[in-house]
């Protein structure tokens, strides 16, 4: 019998490609995949996920071994108005990738969200607990893996949740920036997560890419993963530490979800159950707090 091909990216020095290498996640995705093999960083500008039958072309040109997807549309009370957009980018373009993974021989990574899961479980959700999304952003996320696992044979699938880095948009961000300028600042504090750092999220790919690489030839991943940081918080107490880091003297004040409407539901409960990361791989990411601090000194 003829032995099996190696896949390509299993080569000393894969092809990677990285889709909204701008974003959060791109950034460090980028800096962090430089250890593994030549990086193809990818803005909308060369590659846009809301006109997915420009894909082909892109990816026939550059010739991927492995497909790091992390653009999305992650407006979450915007997609509310704009769901047939946001449906394309996170769920038609995921497919389009997924055929371009196939047709290239290439494994594509790509990474959901908590918002699959309606939060009503007291518990954290595990990957067998099945998707029920609130908001038009949750829907196009799942409609986004479904494509994905039913094309792609060659994938990592990573849900993640609350997620930061020191660039971009986010909740870190956007308290620090408010406590300097609002006299007392109002926040959520009956939904619970865990605060996921950028830079852990792709130190954590890395780790999957390096393991795989290194697997006998016959492993081809089809993981569905939940990676996000240790422990767990409420808004409100993620931003109380927020301030007593950067000694930040805005008062904070809880209030309920319901005080605090906004136009997309948000689940509850967003905790990401993290054994199956640990018993398969051995990865743990460290505590949300550690890395809360960590990143403030960056
Ligand atoms: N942020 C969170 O709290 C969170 C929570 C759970 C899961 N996730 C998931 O984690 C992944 C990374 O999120 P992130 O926080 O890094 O997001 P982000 O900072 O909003 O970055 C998303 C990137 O996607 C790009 N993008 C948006 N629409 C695009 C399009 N039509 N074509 C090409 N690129 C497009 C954006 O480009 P521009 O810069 O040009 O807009 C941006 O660079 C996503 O899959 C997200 O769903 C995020």
């Amino acid at each position: 019998m003829k032995p099996a091909l190696q896949p390509r990216w299993q080569n000393n020095a894969p092809r990677i490609v990285i889709t909204g290498a701008k974003g959060q996640l791109g950034q460090d995705l980028t800096v962090a995949l430089q250890a593994l093999g030549t990086v193809l960083p990818l803005g909308r500008e060369h590659c846009d996920l809301s006109q997915p039958q420009h894909l082909p072309g892109v990816f026939d040109e550059l010739k991927p071994d492995i497909i790091i997807n992390a653009a999305a549309y992650t407006a979450v009370d915007r997609a509310e108005d704009e769901e047939a957009l946001a449906s394309r980018v996170n769920g038609t373009a995921v497919g389009v990738l997924a055929e371009q993974a196939l047709k290239h021989q290439a494994l594509l990574v790509h990474y959901s969200t908590d918002y699959v899961f309606d939060g009503s479980k007291n518990e954290a959700y595990s990957e067998t607990n099945t998707p029920c999304p609130i908001n038009a952003y949750g829907r196009s996320k799942l409609a986004g893996e479904l494509a994905l696992q039913q094309v792609a044979p060659a994938h990592l699938l990573l849900r993640t949740c609350w997620v930061y880095s020191r660039h971009g948009q986010n909740f870190m961000n956007t308290i620090l920036r408010l406590a300097q300028t609002r006299p007392k600042l109002q926040v959520v504090n009956d939904q619970w997560g865990a605060p996921t750092w950028t830079r852990d999220i792709a130190h954590t790919t890395l780790k999957l890419l390096q393991h795989y690489q290194n697997a006998p030839i016959t492993t081809a991943p089809a993981e569905l993963l939940h990676v996000s940081a240790s422990g767990k918080t409420s808004w409100f107490d993620y931003a109380s530490l927020l301030l007593r880091l950067q000694s930040l003297a805005c008062p904070l004040e809880p209030v309920s979800s319901h005080d605090y409407p906004s136009r997309a539901q948000r689940p509850k409960n967003s905790l990401l159950d993290t054994t199956r990361l640990e018993t398969r791989y051995g990865i743990v990411l460290p505590d949300w707090q550690d890395s809360v601090a960590r990143c403030l000194l960056t």
